[in-house]
C-alpha cells in the first residue's frame, strides 16, 4: 500500500526542509501578518512546481493540491503559520530576527513538515490515487483564522482532514491520536465594573468597583466547583485586572479580562452564562453594575473522529514501531481552531511527541528537528490511508 520509496524520498529532500524550517524560525509573523511566510511558501512550490492558490483567511492563506496520478477522492492535511508576541532568548544562529516576535509554539516545524510532504508526494504521485490539499492556514493563535479557511469552502469536496502539533510534553518518537475530545473549548471574556469615585477616606459616599471586582472574582472561581458536574471539567482563569491609578482615589470603573475552557458544547455554554449571571449579581450586591462581553473569538471543543483517530494511530504505528502510541486518557484544556475544521469534516488532529526541556510559548523554545522526517512520513502515511477509505 505505502511505496518503498517514502523514507528515502524523505531522507533525500531533509536538509532542503530542515533549512527552511530554520529560515521561518528566523521571520515569525504574528496573527494575519504573516506576509513574509507566505512569500516564502510560495516560492517553494513554485520551484517545486506544485499548483497553489494564496490570499486566503485574510491574505496570508496558501491552498497547494498534490493531484495523483489517478482520480479518487480528496483528503487535506493542515499546518499553522503564525507566531507569537515573545521575545526570543535562545543563541540559536536561526533565532528571531524580529524584535518581540518569536516562532515559540512551533509552527515552524508545522510549516516546514508540510512543506516535506508536499515534495515527497509529489514524487510519489504515480501512487497516488486521488488528490492531497495542503492548507497552510494563517492565525491560529486566539484569532479563528481556522475558521476563515472553513468558511472559504476550501474544505469543500474534501473528506478528511488531518493536523498535527509538536508536543514537548511527549517524548520524541511518539505520537498521540486520541479519539473524542481532545482539546477543550476556549472563549476569551471582559467584565466592566460600573461604580462611582471618590475620596478614598469617604466610601459610604462612593460605590467602589474594585470591592465588587474583588468579590466577582472569588465568586466566579466557585463555579466549577459547585455547578460543573466533578466528573466533567472546566476552567475559568482571570487573567488581567485594571482599576484605579493612585492610593486614595475610588475610581468610576473596573474592568477584567479572561478566558473559560469546557470540554462539551453544553458545559461551554453553562459557564459562559454563569460568568455573566455571578458577575452581574454579585456587581449588584455592592451597588455596582457589571458589564460582561463575550469575544467572537472563541473556539469550540476539538472533537477527533473516531474511525480518523484509529487510521492516525495505525500511521503511527507504521511510522514508530509498536510503542509509538502514546495513550492520552484525558483531553487537554488548551485549545485549537483546528476544531472548527473537525466540525465540517471527519478528521484527528495528533500531537507529536517532540521532547525537549522547554515548554511550548516559552522564550526558550525551539522545534525539534530531529522529529521532522518522522512526521513528514507521518502524515505521508495518514495521506495514503485517508485516500484509501472507502468514500460515502
Ligand atoms: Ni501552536
Amino acid at each position: 500500500m505505502i511505496p518503498k520509496q517514502l523514507t528515502d524520498t524523505i531522507s533525500g529532500i531533509l536538509p532542503e526542509i530542515e533549512a527552511l524550517r530554520h529560515e521561518l524560525h528566523q521571520h515569525p509573523e504574528i496573527r494575519f501578518e504573516e506576509h513574509w511566510t507566505s512569500e516564502r511558501i510560495s516560492r517553494f512550490l513554485k520551484e517545486a512546481n506544485i499548483p497553489f492558490t494564496r490570499g486566503h483567511a485574510r491574505g496570508t492563506g496558501i491552498c497547494a493540491l498534490i493531484h495523483g496520478e489517478k482520480e479518487g477522492p480528496e483528503v487535506a492535511l493542515r499546518a499553522d503559520m503564525d507566531a507569537l508576541e515573545i521575545q526570543e532568548e535562545t543563541t540559536l544562529p536561526y533565532a528571531s530576527i524580529l524584535p518581540g516576535r518569536m516562532h515559540a509554539c512551533g509552527h515552524d516545524g508545522h510549516l516546514a513538515i508540510l512543506c516535506g510532504v508536499a515534495k515527497t508526494l509529489l514524487h510519489l504521485r504515480n501512487h497516488i490515487q486521488g488528490t492531497v490539499k495542503l492548507l497552510f492556514q494563517p492565525a491560529e493563535e486566539q484569532a479563528g483564522g481556522g475558521r476563515l479557511m472553513v468558511e472559504e469552502g476550501l474544505l469543500n469536496g474534501v473528506s478528511a482532514v488531518f493536523a498535527l502539533h509538536g508536543w514537548p510534553n511527549l517524548p520524541a518518537g511518539k505520537a498521540a491520536a486520541k479519539s473524542g475530545c481532545l482539546m477543550a473549548g476556549a472563549d476569551f471574556f471582559k467584565i466592566e465594573i460600573h461604580g462611582r469615585g471618590g475620596h478614598g477616606a469617604d466610601p459610604a459616599n462612593a460605590i467602589d468597583p474594585i470591592l465588587a471586582a474583588a468579590h466577582i472574582i472569588t465568586a466566579l472561581q466557585s463555579l466549577v466547583a459547585r455547578e460543573i458536574d466533578p466528573w466533567d471539567a472546566a476552567v475559568i482563569t482571570v487573567a488581567h485586572i485594571e482599576a484605579g491609578a493612585t492610593s486614595n482615589i475610588i475610581p468610576d470603573h473596573a474592568r477584567m479580562e479572561g478566558t473559560c475552557r469546557a470540554l462539551t458544547p453544553e458545559t461551554r455554554l453553562r459557564l459562559i452564562q454563569a460568568i455573566e449571571r455571578v458577575a452581574a449579581n454579585t456587581a449588584l450586591a455592592f451597588r455596582a453594575h457589571a458589564e460582561f462581553t463575550l469575544g467572537t473569538d472563541g473556539y469550540p471543543p476539538l472533537y477527533n473522529h473516531p474511525e480518523m483517530s484509529a487510521l492516525a494511530r495505525e500511521a503511527i504505528l507504521e511510522t514508530f514501531g509498536n510503542d509509538g502510541v502514546w495513550e492520552l486518557n484525558r483531553p487537554c484544556m488548551t485549545s485549537e481552531d483546528f476544531a472548527f475544521y473537525l466540525e465540517r469534516t471527519p478528521g484527528a488532529y495528533i500531537l507529536l511527541g517532540t521532547g525537549g526541556p522547554h515548554p511550548l510559548h516559552t522564550p526558550h523554545f525551539d522545534f525539534n528537528d530531529a522529529v521532522m522526517p518522522h512526521a513528514i512520513e507521518l502524515m505521508c502515511r495518514i495521506a495514503f490511508r485517508a485516500l484509501q477509505l472507502p468514500q460515502i
